[in-house]
C-alpha cells in the first residue's frame, strides 16, 4: 500500500509537507501546482512551488516530492517540463482536476477533462519532453459536470504516457461536496492498466479502510484528512497491519505539539511576515476537526497577528492545562 499526500494549493506547501512527512507514513507528496500559460518559467518559480528541488526533491525528512504542473497547450507544457527536469524533480505530476473558474476558462484543470484527446496530447507532449526515468503522473477528478467521460479521460491519459492516475471521486460539478463517489473507481481501474490511487473523503482509519474495499484500489492519496489528523498515514498503516482493525490509535495532541511548534518556527523562518499568523490559524482550523485541543487553540490564538505574542504563545503550549479546554 502506497499512501500519498495530496496537492493542495496555500495549504500543504513545503512547511506543512515537511511536518507531516515527520510525523510519518506517507510515501510521496506533490508540491503547489506550477501554472503554465505560455512563457517559459524562470527556475525561480519552480523553487518556490517547491523549495524541495533544493534537496535532491525530497522534503526534509527524506520522502519524495512530485512537481505539479497545471495548463493545456502541450507544447508549453513541454518545454516548461524540459526546463524543470533539470532540477532533478522526482516526477512530474499533471492536474487534470482543478475547479477553479479563472483556470478552467483558460482551459486548465478539470476543464481538460471534457476533451480527452487534448489530454492525451498534454501528457504525451510532457512525457517525450523529459527523461525516461523520470515519472509523469496525473490527477483526475469523475468529469467536469458529469461522468460520460471519466474512462475515456482515463485511458487518454495512460495512452499519452502517465505511469499513474489519481482519481479525486468527484466531478468539478461536484465540487469538495460530500461524499466522494469511490464505488465509481473500479470501473475506471479495470479501463487501465496503470495503477490507480483513490482519493477523496479519507478523514479517518475506517473511512481509509472503506475506500480501498469499495475502490478497489491498494493506494489512497490524503488531503484535508490527515492535514486535520497528522497521525492518519500511520494509523492507516497500523490498521491494515493489523489486517483491517480500524482502532488502531492515531497520534494524540501531546505528541502533535511538537509539530505544531515546529510548524510555527519554519513558517517565521521561511514566510512573509504578513502570512505567518494566518497560516498557524488554518492548521488548527482543520485540526480542530479532530482534537478538541486545537479548538481551544484555535479560540486562543484566532484574533492574535502579533508574531511576538503567538511565539510566546506557541512556546507555552506544552505546559499549557488541555483539561481546563
Ligand atoms: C485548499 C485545497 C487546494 C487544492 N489544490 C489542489 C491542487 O493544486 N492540485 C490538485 O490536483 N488538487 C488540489 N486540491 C484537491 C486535493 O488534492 C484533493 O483531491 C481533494 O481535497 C480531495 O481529497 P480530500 O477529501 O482528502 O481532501 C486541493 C484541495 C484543497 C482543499
Amino acid at each position: 500500500m502506497r499512501l500519498l499526500l495530496a496537492p493542495m494549493e496555500g495549504l500543504l506547501d513545503f512547511v506543512l509537507r515537511d511536518v507531516l512527512t515527520r510525523v510519518g507514513g506517507a510515501d510521496r507528496c506533490v508540491s503547489e501546482f506550477i501554472r503554465i500559460t505560455g512563457s517559459l518559467l524562470p527556475d525561480k518559480v519552480y523553487l518556490r512551488a517547491m523549495p524541495e528541488l533544493r534537496n535532491g526533491s525530497r522534503t526534509l525528512a527524506g520522502v519524495p516530492v512530485r512537481a505539479q504542473l497545471l495548463g493545456s497547450d502541450p507544447a508549453s507544457m513541454a518545454d516548461n517540463a524540459a526546463n524543470l527536469a533539470r532540477l532533478g524533480p522526482e516526477g512530474i505530476d499533471l492536474n487534470f482536476g482543478c475547479p477553479a473558474k479563472v483556470v478552467n476558462r483558460h482551459g486548465g484543470g478539470a476543464s481538460l477533462l471534457q476533451d480527452p484527446e487534448q489530454i492525451a496530447r498534454v501528457v504525451a507532449a510532457v512525457r517525450k519532453a523529459v527523461p525516461a526515468q523520470v515519472p509523469v503522473s496525473a490527477k483526475m477528478r469523475l468529469g467536469f459536470n458529469d461522468r460520460l467521460k471519466m474512462i475515456e479521460c482515463a485511458r487518454a491519459m495512460q495512452d499519452g504516457g502517465a505511469c499513474e492516475i489519481v482519481v479525486h471521486a468527484r466531478t468539478k460539478l461536484d465540487g469538495y461536496r460530500p461524499p466522494a463517489y469511490w464505488e465509481e473507481i473500479p470501473r475506471l481501474r479495470e479501463a487501465v492498466s496503470v495503477p490507480v490511487v483513490a482519493n477523496g473523503e479519507i478523514w479517518t482509519v475506517q473511512d481509509a479502510l472503506r475506500c480501498r474495499e469499495i475502490s478497489g484500489c491498494d493506494d489512497l492519496m490524503l488531503g484535508r484528512g490527515i492535514v486535520a489528523d497528522p497521525g492518519l498515514a500511520l494509523a492507516i498503516r497500523a490498521a491494515v497491519a493489523q489486517g483491517g482493525d480500524a482502532g488502531a490509535a492515531t497520534l494524540g495532541w501531546q505528541e502533535l505539539v511538537p509539530q505544531v511548534q515546529r510548524f510555527w518556527q519554519m513558517v517565521c523562518e521561511d514566510l512573509e511576515p504578513r502570512q505567518r499568523a494566518g497560516r498557524l490559524k488554518q492548521w488548527l482550523n482543520l485540526m480542530r476537526r479532530r482534537f478538541p485541543e486545537a479548538e481551544a487553540a484555535y479560540q486562543e490564538v484566532r484574533t492574535q497577528t502579533e508574531q511576538r505574542v503567538v511565539s510566546a504563545w506557541v512556546a507555552a503550549l506544552p505546559q499549557r492545562d488541555w483539561s481546563k479546554g
